[in-house]
């Protein structure tokens, strides 16, 4: 046996989930706001698409392994369409959820890093914790900065921490866990950083159709100089409410493709080609389909927000106000007494799953997250909840 070190960790998020669908198996009654997954039904057009899509012989055999030439001519034309981003067919990788297409931007990113280690990627101190583990399974050294009171992008000590060896930073915005949206002059100054000091941006952009406040955010890739900086990565998970799809793409310079290409030749080699075709027959016959749905579905989780947010308003609770995605990151007054784990422990006894702040880093054990992507009916039920629990520890009402 080698000495190597295991460097495998599990999403403390999938794990949280695995926990609480057992639970349901188990009997249990138990309101999941602890996993990002719209509520929404999936749309009509997606099974429309799959049965156009399954009648073709030709969808299965492989493809490439970025991905059938129609899949990415659909994704070129849909990301034009939608986001006004230019990507050409050798720019394009359609991957297996946008999960995957992180694990390749980091792969790709520490390419090299055998003849020079020590690589460094700046994550942020409150992050999904799935990039702290990838970037641990790929040997890079994490680098992590803030957050800041309002959770607004830490330029000042991202300029800090930059090294000769920082090769990328990872950008989520629309934010998991805090729905903010960093502005486009946040992310001017990032991209000015970032051709500085010539480091790539990892930007997972997949809630950016879910904007619930103001204009949708462009993408760090359209400032001038950052295209051929930037890996965009994406996935009609939350877009199109498919999350266990597993339908993902990935946008880059051709030469950053071709790392990432290599890396996914040798994981799953392309990802499934009749869900390559469903998604291309999505793009190509539903576009407007597609935009009703995400406009009806956003003036849903909208007024989830609104509802929520008026909630906490109501006891005095402090949270971040969420403009895009779908949770609401809620802090805990310290009278409480407990930390996130204890808090969502307790709302957990009484039926209702939250996700604890430390998942997302130690500097955010004082607030709990909460996904509103559910029906008004549970969402009463899970306020319900937490008030028995704002009862229970003196918290009172502002008249
Ligand atoms: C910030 C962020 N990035 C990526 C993903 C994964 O997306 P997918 O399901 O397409 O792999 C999630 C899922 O919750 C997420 O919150």
């Amino acid at each position: 046996m080698s000495g190597k070190k295991i460097k495998a960790k599990g999403s403390p998020l999938n794990e949280l989930n695995a926990k609480i669908l057992e639970l349901i198996i188990g009997g249990q009654t138990v309101i999941r706001l602890n996993v990002g997954e719209p509520h929404v039904t999936t749309p009509l057009f997606l099974i429309e698409a799959g049965a156009e899509a399954s009648k073709m012989e030709s969808n299965n055999g492989y493809t490439f392994v970025e991905g059938a030439i129609e899949i990415r001519e659909s994704i070129s034309e849909f990301v034009y369409k939608m986001f006004t981003l230019e990507y050409s067919l050798d720019e394009i990788i359609f991957t297996s959820g946008a999960k995957q297409g992180i694990d390749l931007a980091v792969a790709a990113t520490l390419a090299d890093q055998e003849t020079k280690p020590g690589y460094e990627i700046i994550i942020f101190a409150s992050d999904w914790p799935t990039y702290n583990a990838i970037i641990r399974a790929h040997d890079g050294i994490l680098v992590l900065v803030g957050p800041n009171e309002d959770f607004s992008l830490p330029l000042a000590e991202i300029r800090a921490k930059i090294t000769k060896n920082t090769r990328a930073i990872i950008i989520n915005s629309p934010n998991n866990p805090t729905s903010v949206i960093w502005s486009n002059e946040e992310l001017g100054e990032l991209a000015q950083l970032a051709i500085e000091h010539d480091f790539i941006v990892i930007s997972d952009e997949v809630y950016n159709t879910i904007i619930l406040e103001g204009e949708m955010p462009v993408s760090i890739a359209s400032f001038k100089g950052m295209k051929e900086r930037t890996i965009i990565v994406n996935s009609f998970s939350k877009m199109w409410a498919i999350p266990g799809w597993r339908a993902g793409f990935v946008l880059a310079i051709n030469a950053k493709c071709r790392d990432m290409i290599a890396a996914k030749s040798n994981i799953d080699g392309n990802s499934c080609s009749l869900l390559q075709f469903i998604i291309k027959a999505a793009i190509d016959n539903h576009f407007e389909d597609s935009l009703a749905f995400i406009k009806k579905s956003n003036e849903e989780y909208k007024k989830n927000k609104d509802y929520i947010c008026a909630f906490f308003d109501l006891w005095g609770i402090e949270y971040v106000p969420p403009k895009g995605a779908f949770y609401v990151f809620v802090k805990l007054p310290k009278k409480f007494g407990v930390n996130s784990e204890e808090c969502s422990e307790i709302l957990l006894q009484e039926g209702l799953a939250v996700a604890p702040g430390i998942i997302f880093g130690e500097t955010c054990d004082d607030y709990i997250r909460i996904c509103f992507a559910t029906t008004t009916e549970e969402l009463i039920k899970a306020m319900n909840i937490i008030e028995k629990l704002f009862i229970q520890k003196g918290v009172v009402k502002i008249e």
